[in-house]
């Protein structure tokens, strides 16, 4: 079968890709996408995480507050709070559950504590 070989083809050729992907991803300032390595994410991830997914709406400061976000200097959730929050989302703030692993999002829950003044 010409056509189950032509498929098996570009499943492996993904599957290389995937491969190379990954090993391009493993240098530790890269985002914390990566959750290959067992490794815990340093500051430098958790803030380009931070730029990544949540400065669009809250700023780089947490007082930004487009699409209605709360300042986020004046938050009082607790640290787990914070996490639950960031990890299911809620209302118009997306959840990152599957996108950024739980020692990212335990690391961004912290991290925007120092934007409290
Ligand atoms: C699309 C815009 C948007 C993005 C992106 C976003 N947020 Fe939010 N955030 C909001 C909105 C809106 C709320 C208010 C939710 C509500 O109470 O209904 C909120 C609430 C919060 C709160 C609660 C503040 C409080 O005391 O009530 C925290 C903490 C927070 N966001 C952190 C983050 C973090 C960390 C990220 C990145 C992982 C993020 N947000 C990404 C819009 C966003």
């Amino acid at each position: 079968m010409v056509l189950s070989k032509q498929r098996y083809a570009g499943i492996s050729l993904l599957m290389t890709a995937g491969l190379l992907l990954g090993i391009g991803c493993s240098s530790p300032t890269d985002v914390p996408e990566n959750t290959a390595t067992k490794q815990p994410p340093s500051d430098a991830q958790i803030q380009r995480a931070y730029t990544m997914k949540c400065s669009l709406c809250h700023g780089g400061d947490g007082r930004l507050m487009a699409t209605k976000a709360p300042d986020l200097s004046l938050s009082k959730l607790t640290l787990e709070e914070r996490i639950a929050l960031i990890t299911y989302g809620k209302g118009t703030m997306p959840p990152q559950k599957g996108i950024l692993d739980a020692a990212t999002i335990r690391g961004i829950a912290h991290y925007i504590e120092e934007f409290r003044d």
